[in-house]
């Protein structure tokens, strides 16, 4: 399957918002409620969000495109964690967080997500990082696994608060 990987632009803002929304709820447990899945839907991932995400000079947001259609994308985020728990977790400076990492189901074990990865692993090479972190919910199996495949190991958990629940990641590092 070929696929182009560039970066994303602000008028892309609403189609990346749109793979957003039909992908999000793919990374949630079981236990999550639509109530609240919609609200971080809506409070993180609307067009007006990624259009302020597009134009924020520490953020990259990388688009898959298939056939002049966006499939997945990426968002990266350059320094240090914000977080106290990953601060602590993730050993290697500078590094880069893989924020977002969503692929439309339909294309799900085509070697999309990898292409994507690729990218995102040759950039943050390009900028001189020495790793990459992410998290990952704790009951998200087949996303671990992808990460696992591509040089990710466990090196700590955090949580993330989706509407009301609050969930429990893994923090997964790669070193560059
Ligand atoms: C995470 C994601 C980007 C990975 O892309 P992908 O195309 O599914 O990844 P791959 O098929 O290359 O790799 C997934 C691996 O998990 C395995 N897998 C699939 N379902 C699984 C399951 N239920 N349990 C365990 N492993 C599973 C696959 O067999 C594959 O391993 P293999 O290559 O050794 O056979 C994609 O699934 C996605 O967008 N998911 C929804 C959003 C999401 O969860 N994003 C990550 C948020 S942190």
């Amino acid at each position: 399957m070929t696929v182009e990987i560039d970066p994303a632009g602000i008028w892309d803002s609403e189609a990346i918002a749109d793979v957003a929304a039909a992908t999000f709820p793919l990374a949630c447990p079981p236990g999550a409620t639509q109530d609240d899945i919609a609200a971080f839907i809506d409070d993180v991932l609307s067009a007006e969000r990624f259009s302020e995400y597009l134009t924020d000079p520490n953020r990259t947001v990388l688009k898959v495109t298939h056939g002049g259609a966006i499939v997945g994308y990426a968002m990266l985020v350059d320094g240090e964690p914000a977080d106290a728990d990953v601060s602590r977790a993730v050993t290697l400076r500078p590094t880069t967080e893989i924020s977002k990492l969503y692929v439309l189901p339909g294309n799900h074990g085509t070697g999309v997500a990898s292409a994507l990865m690729d990218a995102i692993v040759e950039r943050a090479e390009a900028a001189g990082c020495a790793g990459l972190w992410l998290g990952v919910n704790q009951e998200n199996v087949r996303a671990q696994r992808f990460y696992a495949k591509h040089g990710f190991t466990k090196v700590g958990t955090k949580t993330f608060l989706v509407g009301t629940q609050l969930h429990h990641d893994f923090v997964m590092q790669r070193a560059l």
